[in-house]
Order: C-alpha cells, then structure tokens, then sequence
C-alpha cells in the first residue's frame, strides 16, 4: 500500500443489526473492526446511546430510531451513519446536519425489487391470492367452482402512482406490459413518466380516476398522513390500494374502515404504522394482502444494500466523502 494512500485501518464500526455477508466483507477489507448488535431485534434509542459514542461509524437500519441522543451519545468519535435503507425517515436529519454527523442511504439498489413487489401486491389484491391461499391450506377447497374467488382485472386497467420517483417510474414501466392507462401525483411533471406515457394529476384526480393507487413517497412533515380519509374516500368502489413505501403516509385506521365497509376493493399492504404491530382490524380483513415489510428483499438486493452501505462507511472513514449523502 503507497505510504499516502488513505487507509481506514485503527477505525472501527457498529452494525445496529446484522446484515448480509457482502457488506461485512467490505468492512472487513477496508481494515476496519466490526461489531455488531448481538441481539436478535432492533436497539432502542437508549441502548444504542451505550454503543455509538465508542465508533467511527454506524451502519444502522430503517428499524432504528435515530433520534438526536444518539446522534449526540456518538460524538465527537462517530462520523456516518450509514443507513441500510433507501428510506431515512428513522434519522433525525437536522440533528445531525447541525452536529456535523453524515448520513448516508442506499438509493438505486432496491428500485427493480420493491418495484417488482408492489406488483406482487396488486396481483395478489386483485385476484385474491392470499384468501384463496388461506382456503386451500385450511383443507376445505371443494374444488373448481366457476363462482368462487372472482377478482378484479388489472390488465387495462388505470393505474395511479402517488409520487414518481424512482420506484414510482419503475413500477409504472412494468405496467406497460399490463397495457394499463397510467396517472401520476407528483409535485413537478417527471420526463420518466411522460414517456411512459403517464400523465400527471392532482392527488384527488388519482384517488378518484384510478383502479389502482401505488403509494411511492418518501415519508416527510408534508407526506405523513398524505392519504387521509378524505383522500380514501375519494376512491372507487371497486378500487385497490397498494403501499410499498411508509405506513405512515396512510391514514391506516381509515383505510380499515374503506375496506371493512367495502368502500374500496381490496389492499395490499407492506408496510404500517407502527411496525411490526398490525392492527386487529386489518388483520381481520379477508381483502387486504398483508406482507412484513419485504419491499427489498431478495438476496442480491440485500446484498448490494448491505454493500452500499459499507461503501459509504469506508469512502467516509477514508476522507473521501460519502457516496450517497442525504440532508435537509
Ligand atoms: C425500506 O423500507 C427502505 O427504505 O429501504
């Protein structure tokens, strides 16, 4: 190694919770020593303020609250906190913008596989796939009947993406195959969409014209709560909610009641309020598909999250700044 080359070595890291092997070999090869929560669950605020203060960097996950003590417990030693996650709602950026602590995502990795699963949500929503699952495993399927388990169409049908990003776009791409009339809400007109043909509306001309809402919003002070009653009753009766993205986006007591009324169709959902609580109400609901917050996980997904986040430690520890910064 040349004598000036910037190194990493002496520094040391804590992973919050364990991540796959790929992102530990980076760590490991940049020299740095690892440790990692031992525990099978995600610290709290307090716990990890016992841990970070003796590390250069955190690599932590959407399941940790990052709240301003932690920030404050890891200075002055802590430099990044590296977030396996596209998503950084969990960090309190403004803390950490002010005490000069890095923060760092994993855009672009998981795009194609969260995309891919909010496809599999508004297949399994339409064409109830979980209650009819439920049925056959429960050993009373009596056999083919032409009147059972009749859904709703998704081919042709209009599909209203709620923020157009990236994985709003790549969930809108995969609708061309479907031959699917697209809409979008966004809070500037997005050249991706346009030439997909889709075309931008106001939230409330989404909710209303739409067979199917995708939710892809980061969530902030401006989209909490975004989808609210009022925006759910908006819907068509025979309308499909889908959220991949935030549960507190939703109004999710609402969107409950839409669907125990039958208001709307049908939900897919993979992400709540308060995870991994599920409240009693949906969890009685035979039209909602409920999944455990699995938007990004395949295994090479993973891997390239747990990679990029890695990536980002080193890059920061090495001086070299990091690779995916995010701020307010
Ligand atoms: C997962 O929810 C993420 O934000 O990456």
């Amino acid at each position: 190694m040349a004598i000036d080359q910037p190194t990493t070595r002496g520094h040391r890291v804590y992973l919050t919770r364990s991540v796959p092997e790929a992102g530990i070999a980076l760590l490991a090869s940049a020299g740095l020593t690892i440790r990692m929560n031992p525990l099978p669950r995600a610290l709290t605020p307090d716990e990890l303020c016992r841990e970070v203060g003796r590390y250069d960097a955190v690599m932590c996950q959407a399941t940790d609250r990052i709240d301003e003590s932690v920030l404050e417990a890891s200075r002055p030693r802590c430099r990044i906190f590296a977030n396996c996650a596209v998503g950084y709602d969990n960090i309190d950026l403004a803390a950490a913008g002010r005490l000069g602590i890095v923060v760092t995502n994993t855009p672009d990795v998981l795009t194609e596989a969260t995309a891919d699963l909010t496809w599999a949500l508004m297949l399994a929503a339409a064409r109830r796939v979980g209650e009819a699952e439920r049925l056959v495993r429960a050993g009373v399927w009596r056999g083919w009947n032409m009147l059972d388990f009749l859904g709703a169409d998704v081919y042709g049908k209009t599909l209203g993406i709620v923020g157009a990003g990236r994985i709003g776009t790549a969930v809108a791409r995969r609708a061309r195959g479907f031959d699917m009339k697209l809409l979008y809400f966004a809070r500037s007109d997005k050249p991706a969409m346009a030439a997909l043909g889709a075309e931008r509306r106001t939230l409330a001309e989404v909710m209303e014209e739409s067979d199917f809402v995708s939710v892809h919003l980061s969530l902030t002070r401006d989209t909490r709560r975004l989808i609210d009653d009022r925006a759910i009753r908006r819907m068509k009766k025979d309308a499909i909610f889908i959220n991949t993205s935030r549960g507190a986006i939703v109004d999710q007591g609402a969107l409950a009641t839409a669907l125990a009324q039958g208001r709307i169709a049908a939900a897919g959902l993979d992400v709540y309020l308060n995870e991994p609580m599920i409240p009693a109400e949906l969890m009685a609901l035979e039209n909602v598909v409920l999944l455990p917050h699995i938007g990004s996980a395949t295994v090479s997904t993973r891997n390239r999250m747990a990679q990029t986040a890695a990536a980002n430690v080193v890059s920061v520890l090495r001086g070299e700044g990091p690779l995916n910064p995010v701020g307010i």
